[in-house]
């Protein structure tokens, strides 16, 4: 099977490398793995992108990269919109043409987070700000190449929205360790609720869906999934969380998990603005893995977000990112 990944430098691309070493013998040797970043094709390019695509010839497509810089998306619109709307548009285009499978990875920020409650994958988009935007308008385009292209028998697709995600590369929870270790005192917004979630997870669960325990590509069906590990927290929460488990691992911090003041998102104005509720249930996701009858996937889906930051935070002090 041929594997296209893009997005190779970033957190959950560099989850993907790690999962297909791991998956040897039984999925990466059998298969022709290629990982692209934006050396190798920046994905502003539509043409270098189409070229690659015919000249590869994936069967799996998988798409963990985004215009990811939320501020900065407000001053440059047209190129969040080229790298998240229009380049997964082109991904989903050869997919459907070609009978590939293509995964797709979307976000809580598609929503305005002025529900009551938690988010269905039908609930209506309406994000706040343009990298918001620019991933819905990505939703949309996807869905739309497929459906237009379903009579054809043609691909299958799944688009994964996730929140709040964590891995090899820069995060939040870096971001407050960091601060951590040289401030006596921190401020974290206590008003904004979602789900901290692994990039090594969610590239394991989302895989999970379309691949089999023999390493073959399996039918699902296609559409939005909400993949987040289970409970909630606000990022205060998961600030004061974080430096408890870097403590906790032995690591000296100048601020406790008693010295980190929750404020209102209110008192910590950003350019763009976030939703206050990115709340997303993963029912139709665990429905689907319960058909598919393999207990490991769904005891996966179910693992809580804490235990897994803790992980994280161990790891890190461990190997002297701290
Ligand atoms: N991070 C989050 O908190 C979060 C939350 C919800 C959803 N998501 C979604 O989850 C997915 C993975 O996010 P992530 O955290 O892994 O993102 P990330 O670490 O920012 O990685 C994104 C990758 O995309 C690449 N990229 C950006 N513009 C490009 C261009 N013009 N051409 C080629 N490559 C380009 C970047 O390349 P460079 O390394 O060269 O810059 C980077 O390696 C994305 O779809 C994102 O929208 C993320």
């Amino acid at each position: 099977m041929n594997i296209l990944i893009f997005g190779k430098d970033g957190q959950l691309g560099k989850a993907f490398q790690a999962l297909f070493d791991s998956l040897l013998p039984t999925l990466a040797e059998k298969s022709n793995i290629q990982y692209v970043g934006r050396a190798e094709c920046n994905l502003s390019d539509a043409t270098k992108l189409d070229l690659l695509l015919n000249q590869f010839h994936p069967q799996l497509i998988i798409n963990a990269s985004a215009y990811t810089a939320v501020d900065k998306a407000e001053i440059e619109p047209e190129l969040a919109f080229a790298v998240n709307a229009t380049a997964p548009e082109l991904m989903a285009q050869y997919a459907a043409q070609h009978g590939a499978t293509f995964l797709h990875y979307s976000t809580d920020y598609v929503f305005d987070g002025e529900k009551y409650g938690i988010y269905l994958e039908d609930d209506m988009r309406n994000p706040l700000g343009v990298y918001g935007k620019s991933k819905a308008a990505g939703e949309e385009a996807i869905a739309q190449v497929f459906a237009s292209s379903s009579s054809g028998g043609a691909g299958q697709y799944a688009i994964f929205r996730t929140s709040w995600v964590y891995g090899n590369g820069g995060n939040f929870i870096r971001t407050i360790l960091r601060l951590a270790k040289d401030r006596d005192e921190l401020k974290v917004i206590a008003d904004q609720y979602g789900v901290p979630t692994s990039a090594q997870w969610l590239a394991q669960v989302s895989l999970g869906l379309v691949i089999d325990a023999k390493g073959r590509l399996s039918a699902f069906p296609p559409g939005i999934y909400h993949v987040v590990p289970v409970g909630e927290t606000s990022w205060y929460g998961l600030a004061r969380w974080a430096v408890q488990a870097a403590l906790d691992a032995g690591i000296p911090l100048r601020t406790s998990s008693r010295t980190i003041k929750p404020i209102p998102a209110v008192e910590y104005p950003l350019p763009a603005p976030r939703p206050m509720n990115s709340r997303m249930s993963t029912d139709k996701l665990r429905k689907v893995l319960e058909g598919q009858g393999d207990m490991s996937k769904l005891e996966l889906l179910n693992q809580p977000w804490d235990g897994a930051v803790r992980s994280y935070v161990h790891h890190l002090a461990k190997d002297g990112s701290i």
